[in-house]
């Protein structure tokens, strides 16, 4: 049903814009004017539920743009609410979309990778910004360790004892990130993210690191990507008892879409196939590119 779904939106400086990203059909920056009218578009197919990226026009070496308060996720935030309050409003919290070096976080300018506490302090500045905003969760990405315990402390400090978190608890270092960091242009300008994102051959570790998150308080926990990983899902799915989400990344989305286009496959069948695939996997809620098109063919139905 839509009630299963989370529907990646990406914002972006501007008016009147809405790029279509080429790897990925379908998938759009838009300005916050073109996000509100897709906002309008999306509850009227009873999609109600988001999770925000965005493309800052500046970045720098700490993303200094996500941690004031009028950093354009905070300015979408707001006026999605306005417009829109039954919008549920999931932020990614992370800082490769915001760092000129394009890293989940702060690098050590010794040893040149992602200094881990150092990102936890500028994380919780971000999530206070996301929550001061309007936001209904909040979805830490980076992989850094402690940043639930980090996160939720914040949070509780400052008011937000409600707010849930959604941990990306197994994270794979994964080549279906590809078409993603096109559009969120967050692709690293040197090195990759294997010291912060996790080894797909090590199944062990990746339940681990989703009960580890559930320790911290994590109140609903994450796979990604999601089909090449379903094995996983349902380990972590029998080993805990939260709510537990798949992120249907964009390269499984740009190989449907294309494969699709090129009239190789039946694309809503296959979809929809790959959907109960998740459901049947044990996932409780599932975000996808696809979440618009499977609503579309629900109401039909
Ligand atoms: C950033 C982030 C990524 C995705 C969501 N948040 C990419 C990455 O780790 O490089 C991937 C989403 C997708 O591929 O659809 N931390
Ligand atoms: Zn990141």
């Amino acid at each position: 049903t839509p009630d299963d779904f989370i529907y990646p939106l990406f914002v972006r400086e501007g008016k009147n814009i809405k790029t279509e990203v080429s790897s990925m059909p379908g998938v759009f920056q838009m300005s916050i004017d073109e996000i509100l009218k897709e906002c309008e578009y999306l509850v009227s197919i009873n999609l109600k539920a988001i999770i925000l990226f965005a493309i800052p026009d500046v970045k720098d070496s700490v993303g200094s743009e996500c941690l004031c308060g009028e950093s354009i996720i905070a300015r979408t935030i707001k006026a999605i609410k306005a417009k829109f309050p039954q919008m549920f409003i999931v932020t990614d919290l992370c800082f490769c979309e915001y760092t000129d070096h394009g890293h989940c976080g702060i690098l050590d300018p010794k040893t040149g990778s992602v200094d881990n506490d150092k990102t936890l302090e500028i994380s919780a500045q971000q999530a206070l910004v996301h929550a001061r905003a309007g936001a209904d969760m909040i979805a830490p990405s980076g992989m850094m360790d402690g940043i639930i315990t980090t996160l939720r402390n914040a949070l509780d400090e400052n008011g937000f004892r409600n707010l849930p978190i959604m941990a990306y608890s197994t994270k794979f270092a994964s080549g279906y990130y590809g078409p993603f960091r096109d559009v969120a242009e967050s692709t690293p300008s040197f090195g990759d993210r294997r010291t912060y994102q996790m080894n797909p051959a090590n199944r062990l570790e990746a339940i681990e690191e989703s009960l580890e998150d559930e320790k911290e308080g994590a109140d609903i926990l994450m796979v990604k990507p999601a089909l090449a990983f379903l094995d996983i899902v349902r380990d972590i799915r029998n080993a805990s008892n939260l709510p537990l989400c798949v992120y249907n990344v964009s390269g499984e989305y740009a190989m449907l879409k294309y494969a699709g286009i090129a009239g190789l496959i039946d694309y809503e069948r296959v979809m929809m196939e790959t959907m109960i695939a998740f459901k049947r996997a044990g996932a409780n809620i599932i975000i996808s590119y696809h979440a618009k098109e499977v609503c579309e063919l629900l109401r039909k139905q």
